[in-house]
């Protein structure tokens, strides 16, 4: 059994670990924290052992009744592979920590490319990351464009990619970038980080992006145009994105208008969090005009890296193929239930 720490137990990090815990191969060590709040709680009624991210605030949590199981450093040695799911830029701070244990380290997006050994997503580039000791799971957004690009790239080649990416302006717990109500061009030079971001997963892709903020908690929206080499019919191009993993196409029947809808079918289709790990397109938004393919597609951003955290334990440990990974991954979370009932 792979022994997977998580150091980090807020939005992404309390959904890979429950992701962890339903593997056949893998099993939670602990969670780490600076606090005891809410989340710590959580973590250990769901029965993880709970350790101190920081030694001085120890204190805090037996007088919060919280007990805790030992100190950040103790999960890190105990560890085959530690994820870090801590705030942006902490997890840079943190690579030296790891490097001292000689524990591997999953960083998230919001971590800088250079300071990893590689980026990650197991559609595009699972076999290149084994035996790196930082890989960074690319973002949420770019989690989305990667599963988009790959499959395109591999069938009807990419002469270029421009997307404009309606972004959310906060995940619906972080008040502090609320409450708000504004349009805004983000950056609003171009590109946005999220093309350059895409190059570390894709390095030929030529691709242009521009970011938006709008005031949504939601999900994230891309506006998506592929100039591709080739001029399938949209049937076609449909139909080769619905047959991907990780990909949702949106029947035209099913009546899903935005991502409240979506988040409204994942409630009711039981999904822990409400949690959407697909991409959603909207197959009537599939549309190829000469060479050039448009659609849009909604990416639920709290959720759709933590299958890509599965997959990069074993990708970076070297125990299974990326087909076996993605399976196993898929079959534990029921991924592949569809979200329509049949
Ligand atoms: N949320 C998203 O939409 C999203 C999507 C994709 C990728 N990401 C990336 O994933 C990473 C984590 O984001 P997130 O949204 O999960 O952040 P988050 O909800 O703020 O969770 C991070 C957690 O880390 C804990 N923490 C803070 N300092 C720490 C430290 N020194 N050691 C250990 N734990 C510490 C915080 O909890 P306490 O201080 O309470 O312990 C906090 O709950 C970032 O790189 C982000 O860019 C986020």
């Amino acid at each position: 059994m792979i022994q997977v720490g998580i150091n980090g137990y807020g939005t992404i990090g309390k959904r890979v670990a429950d992701a962890v815990r339903a593997q056949p191969d893998m099993e939670v060590v602990g969670v780490a924290k600076t606090r005891p709040n809410f989340e710590a709680s959580g973590a250990v009624d769901r029965g993880y052992d709970l350790y101190a991210a920081i030694e001085e605030r120890k204190p805090l949590f037996a007088e919060a009744g919280i007990e805790l199981a030992g100190d950040v450093e103790e999960l890190i040695d105990a560890s085959d592979i530690i994820v870090d799911a801590c705030p942006s830029g902490i997890g840079a701070d943190n690579a030296e920590l790891y490097r001292e244990y000689d524990t591997p380290a999953l960083l998230q997006g919001g971590e800088d490319a250079e300071v990893v050994d590689s980026s990650f997503n197991a559609r595009a580039n699972y076999d290149t990351v084994e035996g790196d000791d930082l890989v960074r799971v690319v973002s949420c957004n770019t989690t989305g464009l990667s599963r988009l690009i790959a499959p395109l790239q591999e069938e009807y080649g990419i002469d270029k990619v421009r997307t404009t990416l309606v972004r959310r302006g906060g995940d619906p717990a972080q008040t502090g970038r609320g409450p708000i109500n504004d349009i805004v061009p983000n950056p609003v030079t171009l590109p946005s980080h999220h093309g350059p971001d895409v190059n570390t997963i894709f390095p030929d892709l030529a691709i242009d992006t521009l970011g938006l903020k709008v005031p949504a908690t939601l999900m994230h929206t891309h506006s998506v145009n592929v100039t591709l080499e080739s001029q399938p019919d949209a049937g076609e191009v449909r139909d080769l994105l619905a047959d991907q993993r990780r990909t949702f196409v949106i029947p035209d029947w099913v009546g899903i208008d935005g991502a409240g809808a979506l988040k409204e079918l994942a409630q009711d289709a039981g999904r822990p969090r409400a949690d959407i790990w697909e991409n959603c397109i909207w197959g009537e938004s599939v549309s190829m005009e000469g060479n050039d393919l448009y659609l849009f597609q909604a990416i639920h951003q709290e959720s759709d890296v933590v299958p890509e955290n599965i997959d990069a334990i074993r990708a970076v440990l070297g125990t299974e193929s990326q087909e076996t990974s993605m399976e196993l991954t898929d079959e534990a979370m029921d991924l592949d239930e569809s979200l329509i009932p049949n």
